[in-house]
């Protein structure tokens, strides 16, 4: 059973309380000290008390059993105890199609699972739950489960999205759903796909701030302020969190590898934007390129799909602009 707060300090605390106060009380007495410094003493002798209390219950305690564990037999025995009363507690039996990438066969492979949801379980809390409860060799990339890390995505009723932030019951229609991995990156196992390639993209662009004074980082003499509008400019295309559904997305990734991917030139444009960057024109020549920005067909799959409002297809128009003017610009 998980131990609360309130067992700590309603058992332990007065069972050690008193043994504790009365060895202050002889210590203090002992050592002759003012009653001031008795004070002080004891205040931090208490301290070090409360603060193994608390190690204590961390280590051995609470970390019996992992918190998702207990959570979800709660949430069990709370659907039990509902069903027991004839009432419904909202939580429903889902059958989930898990499409998992074999990596021996190197073909997916479907495979049935049925777990109880909520009204606010996610598909990554159901994933979860199937990987504890039925078959713990599922593969599934997670990390924050709030829409922050991007590690979660994958494809939901032929969507793709973050699991994170798919809501199962708004996506089972008759009871079920089918979930698989994305396709639009190399597949590792099951649902896990193979980011390298993506990274090495982002990262081709050079994704951050480029001085002229190279030094200036090691010793910046002022700050670098910028109006609203400057901020405007760059701020709808900072929030990308590398996700890749975007890439997932695209129908020209999907059909042509060599194109670098909305993700990398929304990127482009997000530095290129930004008043504090002076790499600039030479981002442009960057792209400029029949395999960059010239290979969008504008489908706008990347902006419908983005769980941040990223916006690729906006992004990659604006620089598509931009190239166009500075060429004019020149002759
Ligand atoms: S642009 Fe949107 S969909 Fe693409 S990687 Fe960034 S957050 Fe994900
Ligand atoms: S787990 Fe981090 S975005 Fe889903």
């Amino acid at each position: 059973m998980r131990r609360s707060w309130v067992s700590i300090f309603t058992v332990y605390a007065p069972m050690l309380g008193v043994p504790v106060l009365l060895f202050l009380y002889m210590i203090t007495n002992l050592l002759h000290l003012s009653i001031v410094s008795r004070i002080f003493l004891s205040l931090i002798m208490l301290g070090l008390i409360v603060f193994g209390l608390m190690s204590f219950r961390d280590v051995f305690i609470d970390r019996e059993k992992p918190y998702n564990y207990i959570h979800l037999n709660e949430r069990e025995a709370t659907a039990a105890a509902y069903q027991e009363k004839g009432k419904d507690d909202g939580s429903r039996s889902v059958e989930f199609e898990v499409k998992r990438f074999n990596p021996a066969t190197k073909m997916l492979e479907s495979e049935l699972f049925r777990t109880r949801v909520h009204r606010f379980s996610t598909v990554l809390d159901a994933l979860l739950d199937i990987k504890e409860k039925e078959d713990n060799t599922l593969a599934i990339r997670y990390s924050c489960r709030m829409g922050i890390c991007g590690s979660c995505a994958m494809v939901v009723n032929g969507k793709p999205v973050l699991a994170c932030e798919t809501n199962v019951l708004q996506n089972s229609g008759e009871g079920r759903i089918v979930v698989s991995p994305m396709l639009g990156h190399p597949l590792l196992k099951d649902l896990v796909t193979d980011f390298d390639d993506f990274f090495e993209r982002h990262r081709s662009i050079k994704p951050h701030l480029v001085r002229n004074d190279i030094e200036e980082k090691y010793s910046a003499q002022k700050e670098y302020p910028q109006s609203r509008e400057e901020l405007s400019k760059y701020l709808p295309f900072s929030y990308c969190i590398m996700c890749g559904l975007c890439v997932d997305a695209c129908p020209v990734v999907n059909t042509n590898p060599s194109f670098i991917g909305p993700q990398a030139l929304a990127q482009v444009q997000r530095y290129y934007a930004d008043s504090r960057d002076q790499l600039g024109d030479r981002r442009l020549e960057m792209v400029d390129r029949l395999e960059d920005v010239w290979d969008c067909e504008f489908a706008g799959a990347c902006s419908l799909v983005c769980p941040k409002g990223v916006d690729p297809a906006f992004a990659i128009q604006l620089l598509k602009a931009e190239i166009v003017r500075k060429d004019i610009a020149g002759k």
